[in-house]
Order: structure tokens, then C-alpha cells, then sequence
């Protein structure tokens, strides 16, 4: 803990004013320097009274995912050991050298701002201030091939996540974009450190577009935010502690169980049932309409001359086509 965060909890802690002698003595700093971090905090959006005779108090503390602030909100081992950074390249980089260099399943990196944010199929993620931008070590005991629908799965978790807040529900694209009436308020990007036979480390790179108010124009069409969604700004901390407990809770299953026990309630939240879509994978495009996912994650599209086709990645879009629902067992005789 930097001398700022410590200081941090010691107001966060106190219900009133804290002297500042008391202060420079916990900290072991002059009272010159305890006030000096006092303005730095002002100057980061904390509020915090300041008192000759009776010494420092803490009013309102900024939507911040300051360490002092959001290591308590931790519930279980996802978030620990926890690594934020102001500015960074990639949540997903920092998170991978840290695995590599033997980080324990669930440490997580987050940052307020990503310089050069990674989505999905190299493209490039807007990462401003106000976003949720954070990866997760995981060290699943499994096979390469079956951290497939690891993705799949978390996605899972950020809707749950999400309805923690009175907000409109939102929905899963698969794999795992998080969509509100199709536009895009989040996505995940799953990396490995795996041989052939054994996976090493998994970072799972989640992005939500939080507290974000506008877009450059290329995205302003095709994204959105919680904060356009619900009109007003969420809490941070408390929506990434939502998101952490549901994908440990689900993790943890699917490392006993896989993906099948999570199908029914994917396919619940999933925007394309039955809808017609086009799915570019690999260079090719294959057309039809979605029957929903497979117990690996897959998706299952059923083509014009009425075969089945399963997916294990590629991008989708939707053709215009009225909304038309399969039934539920017609998939589950092949799957
Ligand atoms: C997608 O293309 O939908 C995936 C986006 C994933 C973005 C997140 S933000 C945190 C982590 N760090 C990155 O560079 N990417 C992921």
C-alpha cells in the first residue's frame, strides 16, 4: 500500500475528523506531507473537509477503484492480490506478465484508462476513464480445447453483474459481447498461456462501458453505456465486486462441471435466439438462423436446407428477419 492509500483508509475508516497529528504519526510522515496527499486526493474528486483545530474529514469519495476503496469490497479469491493502475497499455498485458511471473488464480489488474486497449480479432478497444477495464489470472485445471467456453461463461457473470443495478436487462451476443438493444455496452477477450495438453494460465480481459457519456463517432452508432442506460451513473466498485463474486461462483462450477449446467440460462439471455444471422469464421460465411448453444458453448445455426452447423468462434450479424423461436428440444436431439 502506497503512504496515499494508507492514509486513504485511515479517513475511510474514521467516522469523523482525524487530527492530522494523529495522521502524520500513523503514517510516520510530517503533517506537511500528510496534507500535501490531502490535495492530491482533492484533486482525484475526493471531498474532504478540512478543519484547523479539528483535522481532516472525509465527505464523498469519487467513483474510484482506488485500491483503499475496493479491496474491501472483495468478497472471495477473485480480487486478490489486486493491481490497479491510473493509465495502462493493456489490463490484459499486465495481467499476462503477472501469470507468467506466477500470479495465483485471481489476482486482478485493473485500470481506470487503457491506452491500447485488445478486443477480440485484433481489433483495437476504446478504454477512456469512466469504463471498467480489468483482467482476471485464472489457472483452470483443464484442457486447452476446454477453455472454450470460458468466455462464454463470463458473460454470464457481467449480465448478473449488472442486474445488481435497477436498470433495463441487458443481453449476451455470442460469444460474449454484452449488448443493450443491440448496441454494445461490453465485451471479454479470453487469452491463454497454454502448451498442447496443459493450460497454464487463462487472463480474462473484461471491458464494460460504465460511466461513459459520449463516443467517437465511428463507435457513437454501434456502443452505449450503463450510464446512458440507467440515466445516471453507476458505482463502479460495486458493479466489478458483483461481477468478481458471480464469476467465481460460476467458475468454480464449471471447473467440476463445464458449460452444460450454465446452457439453459446462456441461451435465456441470448440476443440471437431464432433470429437470422450471418457468421463469418475463418475466412467464410455461413447463413441461418440460431437454434442457441451447444453444452460446449457452441453456437448451433441451422442452415436453409435445414442442417446443423456448431461455432466455436467467428463474428455474427444479423440478417433482417423477423424474431422466429425454435423449440427448445428441437437442438437437444443432436447436441
Ligand atoms: C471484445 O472485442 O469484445 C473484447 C473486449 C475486451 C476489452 C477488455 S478491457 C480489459 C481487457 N484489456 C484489454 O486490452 N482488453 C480487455
Amino acid at each position: 500500500m502506497s503512504l496515499r492509500e494508507k492514509l486513504l483508509a485511515r479517513l475511510l475508516a474514521a467516522a469523523d475528523f482525524v487530527s492530522g497529528a494523529e495522521l502524520s504519526g500513523a503514517l510516520g510522515v510530517s503533517r506537511c506531507a500528510v496534507w500535501k496527499h490531502i490535495e492530491a486526493l482533492r484533486d482525484e474528486g475526493y471531498e474532504i473537509a478540512g478543519s484547523p483545530r479539528r483535522g481532516y474529514r472525509l465527505l464523498k469519495v469519487p467513483d474510484a477503484l482506488y485500491p483503499p476503496l475496493f479491496s474491501p469490497l472483495v468478497r472471495g479469491k477473485f480480487g486478490r492480490p489486486y493491481h490497479f493502475y491510473p493509465v495502462v497499455s493493456s489490463t490484459n498485458d499486465v495481467a499476462k506478465e503477472l501469470a507468467r511471473q506466477g500470479a495465483p488464480e485471481g489476482a486482478l489488474v485493473v485500470a481506470e484508462e487503457q491506452t491500447g486497449g485488445r478486443g477480440r480479432l485484433g481489433r483495437a478497444w476504446h478504454s477512456p476513464p469512466g469504463g471498467l477495464w480489468f483482467s482476471l489470472v485464472l489457472r483452470p485445471p483443464v484442457s486447452p480445447a476446454a477453455t472454450q467456453s470460458l468466455p462464454v461463461l463470463l458473460s454470464l457473470a457481467v449480465t448478473d453483474g449488472v442486474a445488481a443495478f435497477p436498470l433495463p436487462s441487458v443481453e449476451v451476443k455470442w460469444p460474449n459481447d454484452i449488448v443493450y438493444q443491440g448496441k454494445k455496452v461490453g465485451g471479454i477477450l479470453v487469452e491463454l498461456g497454454a502448451e498442447a495438453e496443459a493450460v497454464h494460465f487463462v487472463v480474462a480481459g473484461i471491458g464494460l462501458n460504465v460511466n461513459i457519456t459520449s463516443f467517437p463517432a465511428p463507435l457513437e452508432k454501434t456502443a452505449t453505456s450503463l450510464q446512458k442506460i440507467a440515466g445516471e451513473a453507476l458505482s463502479r466498485p460495486q458493479l466489478l465486486s458483483a461481477i468478481l463474486a458471480a464469476a467465481e461462483r460460476y467458475y468454480s462450477c464449471w471447473c467440476r462441471e463445464g458449460f452444460a449446467p450454465f446452457r439453459e440460462d446462456y441461451e435465456r439471455r441470448l440476443c440471437l435466439l431464432g433470429r437470422e444471422v450471418e457468421i463469418c469464421c475463418g475466412g467464410s460465411v455461413a447463413r441461418g438462423t440460431v437454434a442457441g448453444v451447444d453444452a460446449e458453448g457452441r453456437l448451433v445455426l441451422v442452415s436453409p436446407d435445414g442442417t446443423k452447423r456448431r461455432f466455436v468462434g467467428g463474428e455474427v450479424t444479423f440478417k433482417q428477419k423477423p424474431r422466429q423461436t425454435l423449440r427448445p428440444d428441437e437442438d437437444k436431439a443432436e447436441a
